[in-house]
């Protein structure tokens, strides 16, 4: 018995890093999973790969910025996996960069797929829900909306304080559909986007990536970046049966690094 047989998820950014990682772990519970991404190649490769857990998995193409794209993958979803159970808004984007360097279009960038584009997501996964009687959306923030000061730039910081502003509001909206919603705030997390901001950082101080790496994880007190499993483990539980009484929280995933 898997604990999410007879469960449709969908999960955004799901092609590389953390929302691949997150969509196969909820596929290997038994939900049927829908894989969406900007980049449908990628979204196919993480469905492919899904479909060798549950044998039901589908790719969508999707941009978590736009809302008429939204609209189309929530729609997609439900018509091809027949409900929606659980949505993990998953993408985002950022660069490195000091609060000096950053313009009025990386806080567009930035805040159109991070803070829009959750808000948009979890409305609109929340509509299908209120119609079949409750779910589950877990958020992707991140502990620089906590604070931390290693993150990757203060528009990025922002758009994840509002992510986690808006999981305590939707909670108390939503509660009484049946609908819990919470936030990961994963640390450093050994990805695709990790790497393209390691190698900035370590270009600007003149030290080579692996000399950042090692030096941010002596910063983690249990001494270890993430790898994405860690955060779908814990994706994983908040899509669970034994979590049905938490809602409202965000959690990190740190390894110790910022104190919540
Ligand atoms: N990697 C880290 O250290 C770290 C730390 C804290 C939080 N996070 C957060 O975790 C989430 C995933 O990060 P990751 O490191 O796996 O990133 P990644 O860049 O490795 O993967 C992100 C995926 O999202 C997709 N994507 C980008 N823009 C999109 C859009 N507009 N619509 C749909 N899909 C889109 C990309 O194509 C890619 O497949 C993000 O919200 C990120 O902010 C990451």
């Amino acid at each position: 018995m898997t604990i999410l047989q007879n469960k449709v998820a969908l999960v955004t950014g799901a092609g590389a890093g953390i929302g691949r990682a997150i969509a196969l772990a909820l596929a290997g519970e038994g939900a049927a999973v829908a894989a969406a991404d900007i980049d449908l190649a990628v979204a196919e490769k993480t469905a492919r790969a899904a479909t060798g857990n549950t044998g039901r998995a589908i790719a969508i193409e999707a941009d978590c910025g736009d809302v008429a794209s939204i609209d189309r993958m929530v729609a997609q979803t439900v018509a091809e996996l027949g409900r929606l159970d659980i949505i993990v808004n998953n993408a985002g984007v950022t660069r490195f960069a000091d609060i000096m360097e950053l313009t009025e279009a990386d806080w567009d960038r930035i805040h159109r797929v991070n803070a829009k584009g959750v808000f948009f997501c979890l409305q609109r996964a929340a509509r299908e829900m209120i119609r079949s009687g409750g779910g589950r959306i877990v958020n992707i923030a991140s502990i620089s909306g906590r604070g931390y000061a290693g993150a990757s730039n203060a528009a990025y910081a922002a758009s994840k304080g509002a992510v986690i502003a808006l999981t305590k509001m939707a909670a108390q909206q939503l509660g009484r559909h049946d609908i819990n919603v919470n936030a990961i705030c994963p640390g450093v997390t050994r990805t695709e986007l990790g790497a393209r901001n390691a190698v900035t950082r370590a270009a600007a101080r003149g030290i080579s990536v692996v000399e950042l790496q090692a030096e941010q994880e002596a910063q983690i007190p249990i001494g270890r970046a993430n790898l994405p499993e860690d955060i779908a483990a814990m994706a994983l539980f908040l899509a669970s049966p034994g979590a049905r009484n938490i809602t409202g929280q965000s959690y990190n995933v740190d390894g110790g690094l910022v104190p919540s």
